[in-house]
Formats: structure tokens, C-alpha cells, sequence
């Protein structure tokens, strides 16, 4: 038997996909992979009927059907307040998941360095090691996740190629404040290295902060990979609609990658998803709203539960610190409180580069009735410790 490449023994399973599997197997409420448990909104569930009866249904243009791609640089043109051409700067992925991978192939050869804040998404990781590059990490310190300027710059100077950027930040919730991001941008411009940005949540972002753009600092366009997707803006994770923005000559090499990796997006996706880049800038206002509800319903229950965290600024996530329970490993906490009080949540390990494990994730992206249910799951959570606890001393 052949072995398999030492490529992927180099990394493992998703830990959050993992989690998943077992919330599904013991019946737990799944606040482990962030995905909504409520649909898109409902013009783009009408775009969709139609589409199933009228196409496309075959391939489209590989970088992303025209019309799509036209909406797309409307919208982003408006918000990142760049003016976005549809031919020349966007390639249509399959989520930002692919726009990343992407990215980081368009950037970096193989044995380049990339500077990956941590926490981290975990597929950045997954993205360095598929395509030869090998991560630098840099600290973003709990509980407000700032990074040391400092130690940023003896990042760049160990000759980093690109950096990853992901804003707001999943696990942490951080948004990057201009200040942040002008330092980042400083060390780029003096070390001529790329930016990979990930900004799947830029329009969930709580007041008083504010989104904003890497690209749309001073002469940042040039540098940076502007990936994000519908996925989260949209509530529609499983359409599998992203993109990366960037300048021309590396949207050409972008679009090489794209085309060998994946052909294009699914084409009736694309078409039926033009409603939702042409929904008014209300809808944006009312998304932050929405999650702001169900951040403040959330957090409510964590407080009831005398559960520590990090409020997030952004995103829907929350890291909760569970060290005064005395577990020394968070992954077996997890699975515990899967089992034992019905909530899933991802162990905070899985997202750093150093020895963390008095964190978990959880995430709020479902309706009030979920939220309520997992919430009052939450409050007894430090009954059942007391219970697991007991039960291991007698
Ligand atoms: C930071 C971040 N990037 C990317 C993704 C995946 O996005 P997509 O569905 O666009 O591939 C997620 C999903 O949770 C995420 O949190």
C-alpha cells in the first residue's frame, strides 16, 4: 500500500468540524461551528426558486459570473469605499475558505513565511502547510488581544512574505482599530510584504466599533488579498459564495490558481446571490442590530451563569474562561459539556499557537429559542461540575 503524503499528515481533522460530529451524535445544541440556524433572507430564497426553473445550471465564466461580479464590486466599491472594477480585480471563489487558500498560493512560494496572529482560524494553518509556506505567529494577547508592535517587527524581520489578517477576528471577537491597523500597514509597506486579509464578519460589528478595510488604508490596496464571502453577511455558509479582491496584476495570478483548484463557484448560486449584493444599505444596518440582540441575549446568560468572558467587538463569537473549574484540558471539557449538559462549544487550544487551554468558544449565530435553550443549558453547568465532581471524589 502506497503511503499517503506527508503533507496532509503534517495537520489534523478540524477540531470545530470535529465538534460538530459529536454535538450531532449525542444531541447537543451546536454552538461550536458558527453557522446560522435560520435562513438567508427571504428575496434570496425567491431568487432562488426562480433560478432552479431558469439557470444557469452549467459552468460560469471561471473567475465568477459577469452579472455576479458586477453586483459584487458595487457593493464592496460602496463599502470599502475603493472603486472595485468588476473585470479587473475579483476572483469568485467557493467561500473565503478557498479565497484564502487562494491568496496564500498567489502570494508566497513554497518555504516563504507568513505571519499568523494568534488565536487563529484553524485553517490558516491547514492553508500554510498545503502550500509549503511555514507560519510565524504572533501573540494576540486574552483578554483584549492586543498585539505587541514590537514583536510584530521581529516577525517581519524574520523575512516574512505575507501576513494574515483576519478582521474582525475569529475566535476573539477583536476588531482592529485604524491605529492597529496602521502599524501593520507601517511594517508591510517597510518589509514589502502581502496582506491576506479574511474579513468574513465585516458586517457584524458592534457599537461602538467600527469595520475597518486593510485595502483602503494609504497605499495598502497594492498589498493586500482582500478575502471575504457571502457566507456570514447572508446567513448562507452553505452556498459557498467568496471572493478575493485585489489589484490587477495579482487578481491575473489569482484567477490561475482558482481556475485549477476549483473551475468557479456554482453558477445558479452566483445568480440567485445577485439579490443579496443588491439588498439596500438598510439590510446591513439591520443585520448589526439583529446580532447585537442576540449578543446582549447571549452574554445575559453567561453573566446569570457567573460564566468570565471577553465581550466581542465583532463577529459572533465569545471565549469563555472555564480555569476556576479546574480542568487542565479543555478538549476534554468540551466533550463533556457536549455529553453532560447538551451545549457544544470548540476548545480554545484549537485556535492558539501557544500552550492555551482555559478558553472555549462559544458562538450565538442562531435564533432566540436555540439561544434560550443553550442558555438555560449554561445555568447549570456549574451544578453539573459540582455533580461531575462529587461523583470523581467518592
Ligand atoms: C474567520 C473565518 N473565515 C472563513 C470562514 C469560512 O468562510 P466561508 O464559508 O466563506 O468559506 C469562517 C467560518 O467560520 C471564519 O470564521
Amino acid at each position: 500500500m502506497p503511503k499517503t503524503s506527508q503533507r496532509t499528515a503534517a495537520f489534523s481533522e478540524s477540531v470545530i468540524r470535529g465538534m460538530t460530529r459529536l454535538a450531532n451524535e449525542c444531541g447537543a445544541i451546536n454552538l461550536s461551528q458558527g453557522f446560522p440556524d435560520f435562513h438567508p433572507p427571504e428575496p434570496v430564497l425567491q431568487a432562488l426558486e426562480r433560478v432552479s426553473r431558469q439557470g444557469p445550471h452549467q459552468y460560469a465564466v471561471t473567475w465568477g459570473a459577469p452579472n455576479f461580479r458586477a453586483a459584487l464590486a458595487r457593493k464592496q466599491s460602496r463599502f470599502m469605499q475603493l472603486p472595485i472594477d468588476a473585470d479587473e480585480n475579483i476572483v469568485v471563489t467557493c467561500g473565503s475558505t478557498e479565497a484564502m487558500m487562494v491568496s496564500m498560493m498567489t502570494a508566497c512560494n513554497p518555504g516563504d513565511k507568513v505571519i499568523v496572529f494568534s488565536p487563529f482560524y484553524e485553517n490558516y494553518a491547514a492553508d500554510a502547510i498545503l502550500c509549503g509556506a511555514v507560519p510565524i505567529h504572533v501573540e494576540l494577547r486574552p483578554p483584549d488581544f492586543c498585539f505587541d508592535p514590537d514583536e510584530l517587527r521581529r516577525a517581519f524581520q524574520r523575512g516574512a512574505k505575507a501576513l494574515v489578517l483576519c478582521n474582525p477576528s475569529n475566535p476573539s471577537g477583536k476588531v482592529f482599530t485604524p491605529e492597529e491597523l496602521l502599524v501593520v500597514a507601517k511594517l508591510a509597506e517597510e518589509f514589502d510584504a502581502f496582506v491576506l486579509t479574511d474579513e468574513v464578519y465585516e458586517h457584524i460589528v458592534y457599537q461602538p466599533h467600527r469595520h475597518t478595510y486593510f485595502a483602503s488604508l494609504p497605499g495598502m490596496f497594492e498589498r493586500t488579498l482582500s478575502c471575504s464571502s457571502l457566507s456570514k453577511t447572508y446567513s448562507m455558509t452553505g452556498w459557498r459564495l467568496g471572493y478575493v479582491i485585489a489589484a490587477p496584476s495579482v487578481i491575473n495570478e489569482a484567477r490561475k490558481v482558482h481556475d485549477f483548484l476549483t473551475v468557479g463557484a456554482a453558477a445558479p448560486l452566483q445568480e440567485a446571490a445577485i439579490t443579496a449584493l443588491e439588498l439596500p444599505d438598510s439590510y446591513y444596518q439591520e443585520l448589526q442590530w439583529f446580532y447585537s440582540e442576540k449578543r446582549a441575549m447571549f452574554l445575559d446568560y453567561l453573566k446569570a451563569a457567573g460564566l468570565r468572558y471577553t465581550e466581542p467587538q465583532g463577529a459572533y463569537y465569545v471565549m469563555v474562561d472555564i480555569s476556576e473549574f479546574g480542568w487542565n484540558d479543555d478538549t476534554a471539557f468540551c466533550e463533556w459539556m457536549a455529553r453532560e449538559v447538551g451545549v457544544a462549544a470548540v476548545p480554545g487550544s484549537s485556535f492558539f499557537h501557544e500552550p492555551v487551554n482555559h478558553l472555549i468558544r462559544l458562538h450565538f449565530a442562531k435564533t432566540p429559542e436555540t439561544l434560550a435553550l443553550a442558555g438555560e443549558r449554561l445555568l447549570n453547568l456549574r451544578e453539573k461540575i459540582r455533580a461531575a465532581q462529587r461523583r470523581g471524589n467518592s
